[in-house]
């Protein structure tokens, strides 16, 4: 295993892609660049990336930011809690770090949103300090190369594989060790089909030698899966619909979205519409037309959520809820809030 540090790295120089935040050591870039990929594929990732420090090229540009603004720069990245803990944590450095990113590997972690990995990618991508990093590349490299059967998503697995990630990085220089074993796993030992032929790691490699690469990493549970059933009311005038800011300690909170009727079950829409929820909302209100879009189904990790949106023609003022919360908007207005992926497909179609 002694020179597995030295030959990635020297594949790592060949091969590298030109990316954006690999052209800095600013910590505060790096740790953008690092939520966001937390989240996307690096070639959606550049331009959100490229959006978040034209708006917001500081720390402090991003703690004085508004948390809406925020959110819609956002827009379609999914896990929103990750946009507002980076508002939270840039406010925290400006407020408990006098607006100087911290420079060690534990005052890194202490902010909010910042795990094991992203610390050490900080850590190492900015002041070069010697923290291996941890992820889903890293896992399926280690795994394949060194044979490790332990499972990835235990907590047994995370420390042996932190452990030897740590000692594969030994005195290489931590930020080209963590960005090459990444981009191994990114372009070279992928998930499925790896051409390791042209690896030059397949030398000391237990999978390739053992032809075992598909089996690698080993996990122990398959992921539950939560099937939700949205039913979308579009209330509106000619012109005119109601939308509303989520509070619900839920997914997507702060975006906005429609009224919603959930369910657990698929529901037809003559049974939903002599359902009590349904009933409630109109109280036998005078429904001039009614339409059903047909269904969009969103994948989330956990969740596969299945949308209908039942746009309903009325007089606006029939609708029960107060005005407070409700915001009245038009397909132009409504494009200045932030909503989930599935709402702004829906619009699309309006
Ligand atoms: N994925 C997560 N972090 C990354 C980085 N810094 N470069 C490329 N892909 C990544």
């Amino acid at each position: 295993m002694n020179d597995f540090g030295e030959k990635l790295i020297n594949w790592y120089k060949i091969n590298k892609r030109d990316l954006p935040w690999r052209n800095t050591r600013d910590p505060y870039k790096i740790w953008l660049s690092e939520i966001i990929l937390q989240q996307t594929r690096v070639d959606q990732g550049i331009n959100y990336y490229l959006k978040f420090i034209d708006a917001f090229p500081t720390v402090q540009d991003l703690a004085g930011a508004d948390e809406d603004e925020i959110l819609k720069l956002w827009q379609g990245l999914g896990y929103y809690s990750r946009a507002r803990n980076l508002h939270k944590a840039a406010k925290d450095v400006l407020h408990l770090f006098d607006g100087i990113f911290p420079r060690t590997y534990e005052a890194i972690k202490s902010l909010k949103g910042i795990g094991d990995y992203t610390a050490a990618a900080i850590a190492s991508f900015a002041y070069d300090l010697p923290y291996a990093v941890v992820d889903g590349n890293v896992y399926r490299v280690l795994s394949r190369y060194a044979g490790v059967e332990t499972p990835i998503d235990s907590t047994l697995g995370k420390k042996e594989f932190t452990l030897l990630a740590n000692q594969l990085l030994g005195n290489h220089s931590p930020h080209n060790f963590n960005q090459a074993i990444m981009e191994m796993g990114a372009l070279q030992c992928k998930p499925s089909n790896p051409d390791c032929g042209s690896c030059p790691l397949n030398g000391g490699c237990y999978a390739f030698e053992n032809k075992q690469v598909e089996f690698f990493p080993v996990k122990s549970k398959k992921t539950k899966i939560r099937n939700r059933f949205f039913h979308y009311l579009v209330i509106s005038d000619e012109n005119e619909f109601y939308i509303r800011k989520r509070k619900e300690k839920d997914i997507w909170n702060g975006l906005h979205d429609f009224p919603m009727i959930e369910s657990k079950e698929k529901v037809e829409e003559s049974e939903l519409m002599n359902g009590t929820e349904w009933k409630r909302q109109f109280d036998n209100q005078e429904l001039t037309s009614i339409s059903v879009s047909k269904e969009f189904k969103h994948i989330l990790s956990h969740q596969h959520i299945y949308a209908k949106f039942y746009r309903i023609k009325t007089n606006l003022k029939c609708f029960k809820e107060t005005e407070e919360h409700w915001k009245k908007v038009d397909d132009e207005s409504v494009k200045e809030f932030a909503v989930p992926r599935l709402i702004e497909e829906y619009l699309k179609t309006m």
